[in-house]
């Protein structure tokens, strides 16, 4: 199967109070379903892959993700930022600048 993007959102775990923190306690396996459903909106279900993924290696930026095939990386998503990536990044492959972590 070839997707037009790959979406791999960090759902990683870590102990409370490990010192670099965790993505999936910043609430990040909700990003998969919010991405889901607002990729399924626009029609683009089998032409976009949402899936979870492990660390990313940029925890400090959580909750993270990467998309592919370009290699942009999303760094302190909210559920209320999805919509938004999904109309800019997918529908007019434009990545939101603002959302982008700045060192990747
Ligand atoms: S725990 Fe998510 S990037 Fe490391």
């Amino acid at each position: 199967m070839n997707y037009d993007f790959h979406f791999f959102i960090c759902t990683n775990e870590r102990p409370p109070g490990n010192p670099k923190g965790c993505c999936k306690s910043k609430n990040s396996e909700a990003l998969i379903e919010v991405f889901k459903k607002e990729v399924a909106a626009v029609g683009k279900s089998q032409k976009v892959r949402v899936q979870k993924s492990g660390c990313l290696g940029v925890c400090g930026s959580g909750p993270s993700l990467v998309v592919y095939p370009e290699g942009s990386w999303y760094g302190k998503i909210q559920p209320s930022d999805v919509q938004e990536i999904v109309q800019s990044h997918i529908q007019e492959g434009k990545p939101v600048e603002r959302f982008l972590i700045p060192s990747k």
